[in-house]
Order: C-alpha cells, then structure tokens, then sequence
C-alpha cells in the first residue's frame, strides 16, 4: 500500500508517493509561507491531491518543522513557522474530506531520522542521534530502536539547548540556542556579515550574489566553498565546529552508535562534516577510553522527511 509523505519546512514543502520498503515513486514540492499557516494546508492539500491521483492511499504522513503534540496531530509551536497549537492534522484532512484518510503529524527531524533508522545510514544500530541541519536545527533521538517523544511528544528538541550564555537571540523566544550557531539561518547570519565587514574575505561568495551581501545564500556558500574560497570554507567549518562540539554534549546524555547528519547542508558534505568529526573527538569526556561514534551524512538525503513520515503514518 503507498502512502503520501508531505515534509514542511522553514523553506519549502516537498512530497512524495512512498512504497512500503522507502521507496518514493513520485515527488512535488512547492514554497513555505512560513508566516501563514492556513496557507500552508492548502499546500499540503494540493500536493497530496496531486500524487495520490490514480493510486489507492490510506495514509498521509506529515512532517511539520515545529514542536508536534503527543496526539500526533497539533502544531503546538514552531520557531521558525507562525504554528501556535494549531490543528496542522484536522485542518488537512477537513481540506482533503476523506473520511478513509488517515492523517499523521510528527515532527521533520523526527520523521527524517525514523527513516534513516529503518532504511538508511541508521538500519544497523539500536542507537542513533540524527540532526538535520535545514532553516533550523532538528534533532530525532532512537535509544535501543525506539523513536523518543517524551512525555509530551516534544523530545529531541536538541537545536534549543543552550549552547551559548546570551547568545544570539532564536525564534523560540530564548538566547543562544544551538540552532542559532549549527544551522542554514546561522551560516546565512555569518556569510552576510562576512561580506559586509571584510569585502576582502567574501569576494567569491559576493561575485556569486551579483555583489550585494545581503543577497547571499547558504547554497552560495557550498558553491563557493567547493571551489576553494577560504573564506566560504571557514563558515562551513565554523558551523561544522558547532555541530561536532553540540553532538559530543548529546553523547554525554545518551551515548548513540552513530550521528547521522541530514538536511540542505548535507550537499556541503565533508566541508560541515570534517571540521564537525575534530570538534566532537576534541570535546568528548573521557576521550580514548570509549568509542567515537562516527559522524555521518544521511544516506536518504533530502528525502529522509518524506519517506520517514509516509511510513510512521502507516503505523
Ligand atoms: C524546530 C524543530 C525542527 C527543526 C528543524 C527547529 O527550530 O524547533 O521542531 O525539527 O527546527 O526543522
Ligand atoms: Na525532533
Ligand atoms: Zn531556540
């Protein structure tokens, strides 16, 4: 039986028709307005129309970039999408008015690492820390092969630990939040005062955003990093410093076998990667008398959103 996965984020919404090994046989997308919630239903709606046309679906899996309650259905809050205990869940299905239809919301990092879990670099251990380093920093947390949601389905929140006293402020409300430092909205943050105040430093990535340092992009910095900038380099490293240093504090906590890394910045690969190995090594306690876990990029891409959401919705 194939099921739709929808995966919102900061920035886009993409879709799929998913078989029931992970496969996606079909795909859409469309852009977040981030800022408007009804909107976004529709589009959730219209892509869900759009691919389970001339096939028989039952379920629809929706991963939403926010905090989802236990009920699998309300947006209880998003940082960075204008959800504030909303019903994503009934909203879609009363657009939709398919009483057969069922409708499961759950968290984006969550449903990313439930699928690199069961299907991708995750499917042979019992432990895994996956991070997906998009608009924000999500966080999904398998101990001995379960999903963790806590007692209010909000667990895994890991890109609000605070890693930084009074640091910059994050669209939670609270100063210094990991996601602040380890995310696609902080090397933006970074690029652009790069290029503002040392021109110098910047003139690959500048070239590349027609000159103008407030039209630089994250994907501009991978380009450009890829093509040796050193200044490009240097913010993936930073923010690939941030990732290792965080993911050895959630070691400390919970000891996972592996830290598979996903999102729009796992086209930067090793730039964020190798920088994010040395950090984690240099800040885990009791280095050399226990295993480093290796730090790896997500085998499922991009698509980890959609495949995990389209089989959570299952069961
Ligand atoms: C949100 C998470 C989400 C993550 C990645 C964070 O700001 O709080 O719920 O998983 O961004 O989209
Ligand atoms: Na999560
Ligand atoms: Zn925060």
């Amino acid at each position: 039986m194939y099921a739709i996965g929808v995966d919102i984020g900061g920035t886009k919404i993409a879709a799929g028709l998913v078989d029931e090994d992970g496969t996606i046989l079909a795909q859409a997308r469309c852009g977040t307005a981030a800022q408007d919630a009804a909107s976004i239903d529709k589009a959730v709606a219209d892509l869900y129309t759009e691919l389970s046309a001339g096939h028989e679906v039952r379920s629809l899996g929706i991963a939403a970039a926010g905090f989802i309650g236990a009920d699998r259905s309300t947006a209880l809050f998003g940082a960075n999408i204008a959800w504030r205990d909303y019903p994503l869940g009934p909203r879609v299905a009363e657009l939709l008015g398919d009483p057969h239809l069922r409708v499961v919301v759950e968290n984006d990092a969550n449903a990313a690492g439930w699928a690199e879990f069961r299907f991708g670099a995750g499917k042979d251990v019992d432990d895994m820390l996956l991070l997906t380093i998009g608009t924000g920093l999500g966080g999904a947390l398998v101990v001995g092969g379960r999903l963790v949601r806590g007692s209010a389905g909000i667990a895994a929140e890991v890109g609000h630990m605070r890693v930084v006293p009074e640091g910059h402020l994050c669209g939670c409300g609270l100063r210094g939040c990991w996601e602040q430092y380890a995310s696609g909205s902080a090397l933006v943050r970074e690029a652009r005062s790069l290029a503002r105040t040392q021109p110098d430093r910047a003139q690959a990535l500048l070239e590349l955003c027609g000159g103008d340092p407030e039209a630089v992009t994250g994907p501009a910095v991978t380009v450009a990093a890829a093509a040796g900038d050193p200044g490009a380099v240097e913010l993936l490293a930073e923010l690939g410093r941030w990732v290792g240093a965080g993911a050895a504090s959630v070691t400390a906590l919970l000891d996972p076998a592996v830290i598979v890394v996903g999102g729009g910045a796992g086209a930067a690969g090793d730039l964020i990667l190798e920088p994010a190995r040395e950090a984690y090594a240099a800040h885990l306690s009791g280095r050399g008398f226990r295993p480093e876990a290796p730090i790896v990029v997500a085998s499922m891409g991009n698509d980890a959103g959609i495949v995990g959401a389209a089989d959570l919705a299952r069961i």
